[in-house]
């Protein structure tokens, strides 16, 4: 299937799942997540507001007391990109134009993308290789862009965050498009291992 295809027909899948079964993968995925994140130190976490069947962060972010968590924000200035705004207590929120809440913050107000820790990134598909299938706007890609060149440092982690039911076998992988370190489901944490399909 060529990634059109994929893209029509997964996002389909994603979208008819029952509310119960999304309200208990979003359950099952908090503590997917508290088990990898297993860490003491408070960190920069960059999380999404689940649209079109996307898994649900909500029980993880409402549980959350110990790390910072960044929400992305879009912005259109010389070319399309992601900057990330602080999720706090008093957050005020608008649409962007593809009808996505984001947090209201000034420009000055955000993080750029290297001053994130961790990244749990939405998706469409995912391998077990750590390719990954978007939406097609190719806006996480251009804004981790610089994983694909730097040398000796993996930071900041990306982690797909997915349905079990969302792992297609073997996806092509473009020279543009950042691969995932890991992917969470509501089933297991997957370790990404580039290669061995
Ligand atoms: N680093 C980049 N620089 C310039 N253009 C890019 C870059 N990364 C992706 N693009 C452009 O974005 C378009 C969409 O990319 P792709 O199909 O991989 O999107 P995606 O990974 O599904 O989306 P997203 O990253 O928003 O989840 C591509 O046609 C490509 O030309
Ligand atoms: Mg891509």
């Amino acid at each position: 299937m060529n990634p059109t295809n994929i893209r029509q027909q997964y996002r389909h899948i994603r979208r008819q799942l029952p509310e119960s079964t999304q309200s208990l993968h979003a359950s099952l995925l908090k503590q997917n997540i508290n088990d990898l994140l297993g860490s003491p130190k408070a960190l920069k976490i960059a999380a999404y507001i689940a649209t079109q069947g996307e898994i649900s962060l909500k029980p993880w972010i409402a549980e959350n007391k110990h790390h910072q968590i960044f929400l992305p924000k879009l912005y259109e200035v010389n070319a399309p990109e992601l900057r990330f705004a602080e999720l706090t207590k008093d957050t005020q929120w608008e649409k962007n134009r593809f009808n996505i809440l984001e947090p209201e913050a000034s420009w000055e107000n955000t993080l750029l993308p290297q001053q994130l820790d961790i990244v749990l990134i939405p998706l469409v598909a995912f391998d077990r290789e750590g390719h990954r299938l978007g939406m097609g706007g190719g806006y996480y890609d251009r804004s981790f862009a610089f994983r694909l060149t730097q040398k000796n440092n993996s930071q900041p982690k990306l982690i797909g965050v997915a349905h079990s039911c969302q792992e297609y076998p073997q996806l092509s992988q473009q020279s543009w498009d950042v691969p995932l370190d890991s992917i969470i489901t509501e089933k297991e944490v997957i370790t990404s291992e580039p290669g061995t399909n």
